[in-house]
């Protein structure tokens, strides 16, 4: 049986993320290898052909999301006991892609639709909490422990914020959390204004509010945050292309705009 998905704005942009991991699993040589995306896909009443125009992202969302995935697997190697907050989860399968230690703890935040959405297509997932909520609201923060590092995962949310909403939402986790990383996507300014004009972003009635400052300048905002790593998109996928193209995805990584087009940050703080 298929879901009615009615989703708008800024939420129906989880099933762009959703159906460009499906494509990259249909590649022979997929760049994340997400087995449960087609599966869900396959289980929501939703027109994803008319997203064919978003298939050469494809790349990009798998790109992101295999990064991201490292680096949570790297806090949970170092903090078994940890906790990942998965925040604007959409309908990401991250809880089921990783192995979780027993100890760790996990817990994925959207809107209350997403999350019940989430809910009725993967069931409950073991050690997994869900809340619904905007990530601007407070109530929510009041569930989440304060005693343990953390791991606040932002993948593909924060360019949808305010660029007040987005200091407030980082503050907010830095003063939640004795110490912990911060991972998230930005994007460049130019992106930021030609992202609304894509023919999807349109029929979704939405677009990016907020754009990547330079990442050391975050830092400073939002005190004790310290720069980790900072990786391009551009460059990143260019290892997974052939010889020909890596070598004209290398040269155009050399061009700031490009390569900052989209850029994968990890941060850490201690308080
Ligand atoms: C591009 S999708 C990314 C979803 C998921 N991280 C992924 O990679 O598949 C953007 C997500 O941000 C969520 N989102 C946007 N603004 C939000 C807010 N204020 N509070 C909670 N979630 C939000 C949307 O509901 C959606 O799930």
């Amino acid at each position: 049986m298929t879901e009615q998905v009615r989703l708008s704005q800024e939420k129906e942009t989880l099933l762009m993320a959703l159906y460009l991991r499906a494509l990259d699993n249909r590649r022979r040589t997929p760049i994340l290898g997400d087995r449960f995306a087609q599966d869900v896909v396959d289980r929501i009443d939703y027109d994803f052909g008319r997203l064919g125009n978003l298939k050469g992202n494809a790349p990009l969302i798998a790109t992101r999301a295999r990064q991201f995935d490292a680096w949570t697997r790297d806090f949970l190697d170092g903090h078994p006991d940890g906790l990942v907050l998965h925040l604007a989860c959409g309908l990401d399968s991250r809880p089921l892609r990783i192995d979780r230690p027993a100890t760790a703890q996990w817990i994925d935040v959207d809107y209350p639709d997403v999350i019940e959405l989430r809910q009725r297509l993967y069931g409950p997932i073991d050690g997994v909490r869900a809340l619904g909520s905007s990530v601007i609201e407070e109530a929510w923060w009041d569930e989440v422990p304060t005693d343990r590092p953390a791991l606040v995962l932002a993948e593909g949310l924060l360019m949808y914020l305010a660029p007040d909403d987005v200091d407030r939402l980082v503050d907010r986790a830095l003063r939640h959390f004795p110490t912990g990383r911060l991972v998230f996507d930005g994007v460049a300014p130019w992106v930021k204004t030609v992202a609304g004009m894509q023919p999807s972003m349109r029929r979704a009635d939405t677009g990016f509010r907020w754009a990547m400052p330079a990442p050391e300048a975050f830092a400073k905002k939002h005190p004790p945050l310290r720069l980790l790593d900072e990786r391009s998109a551009v460059d990143l996928i260019a290892g997974h292309q052939s010889a020909a193209a890596r070598a004209v995805t290398r040269a155009l990584a050399h061009v700031p705009p490009v390569r900052d087009a989209m850029r994968f940050l990890r941060y850490g703080f201690t308080s």
